[in-house]
């Protein structure tokens, strides 16, 4: 089989790509090591900014998104003195969108599926040729048989635990690395959201985040230590844990379920670097992670998928090959600008093992800043709602 661009993985980078690329008139492949199914079910991000929506529509997928995504102006910021909000729209003209990582998904599959994209499923033991030649191919195996594609390009969006990365040499390759010490457990249940907008809470037991999909589906999450598991958390416990940690009069009044998922994910920033090695290039968490707390990875993704996918039509459609170099630069310095944020997020609302009075006081200050400074506010919401492509 040949194809212009090989994508490995089927997630929200690899289908947006394939999508746009597709509607340039640029063939595409992709490979996807899970069942559709699979793929459609993992509960993920919840926020989009302006950028990411501007894409899904470029993709020809965003008519749901306009219906049914909800837009904040704001959030708000819950510490022991009390609640207060970050005015988005006031401070810098933005919002954000509220529309679940798996909508997005679902619209991509549809959208591909209409244009008649070719996406295998349950492609196992991928791997990647001769990158740095100019004729690059693809291996992998399907229902015990093994195949070939050559193709001009790969673009490995096969997450973080993906070959991708894997597949430039280890000594070409530097990794830049925090990992937190504890992680965020997540529930999803058929609620009506606790309040109108994000709740991001600072508390003395640590991290809580009430956010939601939609009017009847909310998402909640508590920083956990890293030695806890799932079965470990009866909904009772959550529900009574991440009403400690909400301001009284929200907990009060929030409605409770059972849970209809519930996962640990770990916090962890991350950017690895060649993003391109040949004619192999990284995209979303195959070359970074951002731990949630700023509402980043999808965005990023996109933003990567934005210039990767310039670059690959200059150099497809226009013969320009120097359009290619232009790739990594244009995308790291955006996911540095996510990494800050992200880091310093996590960083003003958690509760750290170990912390001193000292960085209990320097959070306060933090957060006292925010809640009282304009200047900080514009940086805070210039950030979430996401810095310019
Ligand atoms: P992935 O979604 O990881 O997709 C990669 C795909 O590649 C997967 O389908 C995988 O099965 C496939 N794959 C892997 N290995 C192979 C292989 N060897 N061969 C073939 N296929 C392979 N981001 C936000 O922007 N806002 C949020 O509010 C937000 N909240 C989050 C909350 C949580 C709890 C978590 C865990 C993440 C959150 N994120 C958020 C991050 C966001 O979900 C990710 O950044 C996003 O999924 C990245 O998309 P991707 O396509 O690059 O990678
Ligand atoms: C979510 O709704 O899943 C979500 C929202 C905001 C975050 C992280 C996750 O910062």
């Amino acid at each position: 089989m040949r194809t212009q661009v090989a994508i490995i993985g089927g997630g929200p980078s690899g289908l947006l790509l394939s999508q746009l690329l597709m509607r340039a008139g640029i063939s595409t492949v992709v490979l996807e090591r899970q069942t559709r199914d699979y793929v459609l079910g993992r509960i993920r991000a919840g926020v989009l900014e302006r950028g990411a929506v501007e894409m899904l529509h470029r993709a020809g997928c965003g008519a749901r998104l306009a219906r049914e995504g909800i837009a904040h102006e704001g959030c708000n910021l819950s510490t022991v003195n009390g609640m207060f909000r970050v005015d988005f729209q006031a401070r810098v003209g933005e919002a954000v969108t509220v529309y679940g990582q798996t909508e997005v998904t679902q619209d991509l599959y549809a959208a591909q599926d209409a244009a008649g994209a070719v996406i295998f499923h349950e492609a196992l033991n991928v791997a990647l040729h001769d990158l740095e030649g100019s004729a690059p191919w693809v291996s992998y195996e399907k229902d015990g048989q093994s195949h070939r594609i050559d193709c001009d390009y790969i673009a490995g969006c096969d997450g973080f635990h993906g070959i991708s990365r894997q597949s430039i040499p280890a000594e070409k390759r530097t990794e830049y690395e925090r990992v937190y010490p504890f992680g965020w457990l997540g529930v999803l249940s058929r609620t009506a959201p606790a309040a109108e907008e994000l709740i991001y809470a600072n508390h003395p037991r640590g991290f809580a985040l009430a956010s939601m999909r939609n009017p009847t589906l909310s998402r909640y999450y508590i920083q956990v230590p890293l030695s806890d598991n799932v079965e470990g958390w009866s909904d009772h416990a959550f529900w009574d844990e991440l009403k400690r940690r909400l301001p009284a009069d929200v907990a009060e009044s929030m409605e409770t379920g059972p849970a209809i998922e519930k996962s640990i994910a770990p916090l962890r920033s991350f950017v690895a670097e060649p993003l391109r090695w040949g004619r192999l290039f990284l995209v979303g968490d195959a070359a970074h992670i951002v731990p949630p707390t700023g509402a980043k990875g999808l965005n990023l993704a996109a933003s990567d998928v934005h210039y990767l996918f310039e670059a690959l039509q200059g150099a497809i459609l226009e013969r320009d090959d120097a359009a290619l170099d232009q790739y990594a630069p244009r995308a790291l310095k955006r996911i540095w600008g996510a990494m800050r944020f992200s880091w310093w997020m996590t960083s003003i609302l958690h509760r750290f093992p170990g912390q001193s009075d000292f960085d209990q006081k320097i959070q306060e200050s933090e957060l006292l800043q925010l809640e009282t400074l304009e200047s900080a506010q514009v940086t805070m919401a210039r950030n979430y709602t996401g810095l310019p492509y």
